[in-house]
């Protein structure tokens, strides 16, 4: 591979992509490449001051957003916190040097208080989104808003009108958009070097041990509490998709099923809880005791305190992630397939399989003078004419936050779409994003009736 400067490389990409006829130069040329994050952050230039803001809910996701702060304190400074469970507010206000008049032990709290901030980042459970963006909007908060945006497609519009109308800055967080990886597949569908897209497959390989924590034992294994899979875990994919074919989304029909982690597929005489002697406990990739106490993965949920394996203990005793993946109260599908199609006729077919031994998303793009394949990492284009591929590679040494670099990536953006109060700024608006979530909820209802055709209409 002929290499360049990355700098060189992507300014030479974003010429002949801004260049109308110019795009098929790019093939087999010395735009091979390594892909990477710092490119895109330094984009477009420093702020001249931090943004303040209040993390709504001081979990994972709170605490990764936050630790831009941590890691950028010119750009952001964290100033309050809503968190209920008491050990990891404290944890969080000393990391961010919070005073104790801005700590809360709940989200309404926050919204009694004049305004005290540029900006909340509401990373409470999906069924607490709408409460907090709700009360923060009329007082002018930016925002930004995990995903899934809201429960219901209702719920959605009125955090949209209420964003509109008190002209906020809304981010949802679609961090893969933010990711390097994505960004070039994005570039490469706006060059014009596919033609017309024609047809996209894209898979989504949940990896099975995730699937079991998080939509089997974990926050997001019952849609009623939280969402159907096609939003909670697939709302990235929907909002990829849309943003690839660039065009609106007309149509949508889905098939899919919850399989495996079901009542009937226990094992003969299973107790409850992994932890009440098991027969089938060293059989059974799904063992609680493997997966927290013995391999130390996923602990993320558990809420510990310690971190010793006699408090990892006690949580299997007492929590849901202690109880046997079939005998859970879990409904979300372990498998569906998804039809799209596009104004135009582009159509995509999407495929979320929790029975995969890895992760990592992989789209393949058939346009009318080209082919594209990636898989998060790497991408290849193939040009019909000229017969020649062009690789790009994500430079794993660069990427600094999760989800391949979206995550900061997202933070970043953020931060200068609300200070310049300009969301063209940001990609990933509210606005931005109803469709894709439209696109969730259309196909929720087409499975939940046998797979029938439902039209999109925003
Ligand atoms: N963008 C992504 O890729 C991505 C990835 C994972 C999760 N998420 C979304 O992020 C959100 C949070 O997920 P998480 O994994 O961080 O969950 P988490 O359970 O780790 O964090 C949620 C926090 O909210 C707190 N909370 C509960 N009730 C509250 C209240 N009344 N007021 C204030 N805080 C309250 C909980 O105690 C918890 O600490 C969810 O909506 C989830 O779907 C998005």
């Amino acid at each position: 591979m002929k290499t360049t400067s990355r700098r060189s490389a992507i300014i030479k990409f974003g010429a002949l992509i801004a260049g109308a006829g110019a795009a098929s130069q790019l093939v087999g040329s010395e735009l091979d490449e390594r892909i990477s994050l710092p490119e895109y952050l330094g984009i477009p230039g420093p702020v001249n001051r931090p943004l303040t803001a209040i993390v709504i809910g001081a979990g994972n996701r709170g605490n990764v957003y936050a630790g831009y702060a941590l890691k950028y304190p010119d750009e952001l400074k964290i100033v309050g916190v809503a968190e209920p469970v008491t050990h990891k507010n404290e944890r969080f206000a000393k990391a961010h040097n919070i005073p104790d008049e801005n700590r809360f032990p709940s989200w309404e709290f926050v919204f009694q208080r004049e305004k005290f901030a540029d900006a909340v980042i509401i990373t409470t459970p999906d069924n607490l989104h709408y409460g907090p963006a709700m009360a923060a909007l009329p007082l002018g908060y930016d925002m930004i808003c995990e995903k899934v945006v809201a429960q219901t497609w209702r719920q959605c519009n009125d955090i949209l009108n209420s964003a509109v109308k008190y002209q906020s800055i809304v981010a949802v967080c679609h961090v893969l958009r933010y990711t390097p990886y994505f960004r070039k597949l994005k570039e490469l569908c706006s060059s014009g070097v596919f033609g017309d897209i024609l047809s996209i497959q894209h898979t989504e390989p949940v990896e099975h041990i995730h699937m079991s924590h998080s939509f089997v034992r974990g926050p997001w294994r019952n849609s009623k509490e939280s969402n159907p899979m096609i939003l909670s875990k697939s709302c990235h994919d929907t909002d990829i998709l849309r943003w690839l074919v660039d065009k609106p989304c007309t149509k949508v029909s889905s098939f899919g099923k919850l399989s495996l982690f079901r009542k009937e597929n226990a094992p003969a005489g299973s107790p409850l809880r992994c932890s009440d002697g098991c027969p089938a406990e060293n059989q059974c990739p799904y063992s609680a005791l493997k997966i927290y106490e013995r391999d130390k993965t996923y602990l993320g949920h558990l809420n510990l305190e310690t971190g010793t394996e006699a408090e990892i203990h006690e949580k299997l005793k007492t929590t849901r992630y202690g109880i046997c993946v079939y005998k859970q109260d879990n409904d979300v599908v372990d498998h569906q397939v998804c039809n799209f199609e596009f104004d135009g006729g582009t159509t995509v077919a999407f495929s979320m399989e929790a029975m995969t031994p890895y992760g990592g998303r992989r789209t393949r793009i058939m346009g009318t003078k080209g082919h594209a394949y990636g898989d998060e990492t790497d991408l290849e284009y193939f040009d019909f004419l000229t017969r020649k591929s062009t690789k790009w590679n994500v430079n794993q040494a660069d990427i600094t936050s999760g989800h391949g670099g979206g995550d900061y990536g997202l933070v970043h953006d953020f931060i200068r779409a609300s200070i310049a109060k300009d969301p063209a700024l940001l990609t990933s608006t509210i606005q931005a994003s109803m469709e894709s979530h439209l696109m969730g909820f259309m196909a929720e209802k087409s499975r939940l009736n046998g797979g029938k055709m439902m039209e999109v209409k925003l």
